[in-house]
């Protein structure tokens, strides 16, 4: 949630400040700006909008310096508009800011009683107006002094007017990277945006300060005494994020499904059986748990609920999944012989990363089912299971929920080995079944798209859609659901198919859609009944069904039929689908499929 940038070097600095804030668009893309400091003080441009509505102000802006920063906004306090566009800039000082300052309100009033004008309704101003204060000359310890007075959550690039060789960087609760090249730097909220330009990099942690020159980058730790850290050198390639030829990144990223599970199958199947032993994990860590509880966000909590199901299936191990925002101020009740999992795309979820933090601090046991290397919930837990998906750019996450679950499903398994719940040639099955799976998916592609689009054209005529389905269908339903309206804007709203009678069938006219799923053979029959009962009351029905289920040729007319796997990787040929289809009603709209409104793609505030 809002994208930072800062360069120091001998390039342009706007037009490196650009490019790393275009890749970063994803954050936040409700206004951009950003500041330049030389001699002669800081300039600052701004507007609202995207960072191409900034990239045109530069051309004109003739902007000078060897240190820049920027900034692209998800608005928390204050509606989108040019004052309340970052950087925040005074005479003396410019900064941007990633989190939200809890106590704005207060240093507001301190701040106006000691003559300031505050002009933008941000809680990010004050800090501008702070270090403006309290400047000394002594850029490190002006940073310490302002943060003591900070509640809340920040990443902040800051600079200072007198110091023309100098991006300085603050983090609390936030991400922060610090691009290193021999005579280059960087600062970034996200390592992507600097991979172009470098893999190595520091990874900020808590309270540190870092000041970033050309040649050199000293850090502050939070009793302002120098930390010697070491690099890391990060693995992803720069390219990776281009769309590579598809029209959105979204369409890109679910073409990519089955390459990410064949990279899961060649580090989690080992002789046929999930081994987790690239990840670091031994077995005596895994067989001593009575209890699961699964912590994520959004999708990553959809994909939580899959996993419920196939450890509680697989090993009989009882597994709760709960709302991150929800589990860090409910108290939760944990022992030792409970595993907490905690899943995210980005790691960096603030929600996700609080309730980590919670868990660490009670001594509790946890994992995560991270995609970003180096993300801040990676150092909260035991361990983790990195899902291998590689960069997600687009808001809606599909290539990365396809990971989650896949490496659910391997660790369910897994779990049901050590469990003894399921025999040893069972899991060899299953594993197989799974294997199979990156072809089928490639080819589902290749037979059904065409379908699906013809089926965007039909749910674009109505206002509201219901999924539904039983069991594993219901799960992949929530997630279906939430994809359509995330990109689509359609009201959509997904019911385990024996709840409808229980209040939504009142909805169900003429007017509304229901995507029914029947994947789950032993509820196939329940399903059907429940999809009877919505076509008797007149609503519009589209059936997604695995190949060989025996469904009467009056529910066919609107259908698609999937490929015969067994039930329990059912959910992996489901998703794309229902992806694609929620994908194809936002082209049909002509949506911007990869910045859906409102929406960021890394949720670092609560
Ligand atoms: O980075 P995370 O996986 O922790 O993000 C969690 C949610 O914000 C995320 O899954 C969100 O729901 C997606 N935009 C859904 O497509």
């Amino acid at each position: 949630m809002c994208g930072i940038s800062g360069y120091v070097g001998p390039r342009k600095v706007c037009d490196i400040i650009v490019k790393q804030l275009k890749k970063m668009e994803y954050r936040g893309y409700d206004s951009v700006g950003l500041s330049v400091v030389n001699e002669n003080g800081i300039k600052t441009i701004k507007t609202v909008g995207r960072v191409a509505a900034v990239e045109k102000m530069v051309e004109n802006a003739n902007l000078s310096g060897a240190c820049g920063i920027g900034h692209t906004r998800w608005a928390t306090h204050g509606e989108p508009s040019v004052r309340n566009a970052h950087p925040h800039s005074t005479s003396k000082v410019s900064i941007v800011h990633n989190g939200i300052i809890e106590n704005s309100e207060e240093l507001k009033k301190w701040l106006e009683s000691r003559g300031y004008v505050l002009e933008s309704e941000t809680d990010s101003e004050v800090i501008a107006k702070l270090l403006d204060f309290y400047y000394d000359g002594n850029p490190v310890g002006t940073l310490r002094k302002v943060s003591l007075l900070l509640e809340g959550a920040y990443a902040l690039g800051i600079l200072f007017y007198d110091v023309a060789d100098a991006v300085f960087a603050l983090k609390k609760d936030g991400p922060l990277i610090v691009g290193i090249c021999d005579d280059e730097k960087f600062l970034s909220s996200d390592l992507n945006a600097i991979l172009e330009y470098t893999n190595r990099y520091f990874v900020l942690e808590e309270d540190e300060i870092a000041v970033i020159k050309q040649d050199k980058i000293e850090i502050f730790g939070a009793d302002n005494k120098e930390i010697k850290k070491a690099e890391s050198v990060a693995n992803w390639q720069a390219g990776v994020s281009d769309k590579q030829g598809f029209p959105h990144f979204m369409r890109k990223e679910i073409a990519e499904q089955p390459c990410v599970i064949s990279n899961i199958i060649l580090k989690n199947i080992k002789d046929g059986l999930p081994n987790f032993s690239a990840d670091g994990i031994p077995d005596d860590y895994l067989n001593r748990f009575k209890r699961v509880c699964i912590v994520a966000c959004g999708t990553a909590r959809y994909a939580g609920l899959a996993g419920k199901n196939w450890i509680e299936k697989f090993a009989r191990i009882p597994v709760d999944v709960i709302i991150a925002s929800e589990f860090r101020y409910m108290d939760p009740i944990l022992s030792k012989d409970t595993l907490v999992i905690f899943i995210s795309q980005s790691g960096e979820t603030a929600d996700t990363l609080a309730a980590a933090r919670l868990v660490k601090a009670a001594g509790i046991n946890a994992i995560g089912i991270i995609n970003t290397v180096g993300s801040s919930i990676t150092r909260e837990v035991d361990y983790n299971i990195f899902t291998e998906a590689g960069i997600e750019v687009a808001v809606a996450s599909t290539k990365a929920y396809m990971a989650q679950i896949a490496v659910l499903y391997l660790f369910a398994l897994k779990l049901g080995l050590l469990a003894g719940s399921l025999t040893t040639g069972k899991v060899h099955f299953f594993c197989n079944e799974f294997i199979d799976l990156p072809e089928i998916l490639e080819q589902l592609f290749v037979d059904k798209e065409e379908k699906i689009e013809s089926f965007a054209m039909l749910c674009l005529k109505f206002e509201i859609v219901f999924f539904t389905g039983r069991g594993l269908d219901y799960l992949l339903v929530l997630e279906g659901a939430l994809k359509l309206k995330e990109i689509s804007y359609i009201n959509a709203q997904a019911y385990a198919a024996g709840e409808l009678k229980h209040g939504p069938i009142s909805l169900i006219t003429k007017d509304a859609l229901v995507i029914a799923l029947a994947t789950q053979g032993y509820v196939l029959r329940k399903t059907v009944s429940n999809v009877q009962e919505i076509k008797a009351r007149g609503g519009n029905l589209l059936l997604l069904f695995k190949s060989g289920m025996d469904i009467s040729e009056e529910l066919l007319s609107n259908s698609i039929k999937l490929p015969r796997v067994g039930d329990d990787v059912m959910p992996f040929l489901a998703a794309a689908v229902l992806q694609l289809l929620a994908y194809h009603v936002a082209c049909a709209k002509k949506l911007d499929v990869d910045k859906p409104r409102n929406l960021a793609k890394s949720v670092t505030v609560e």
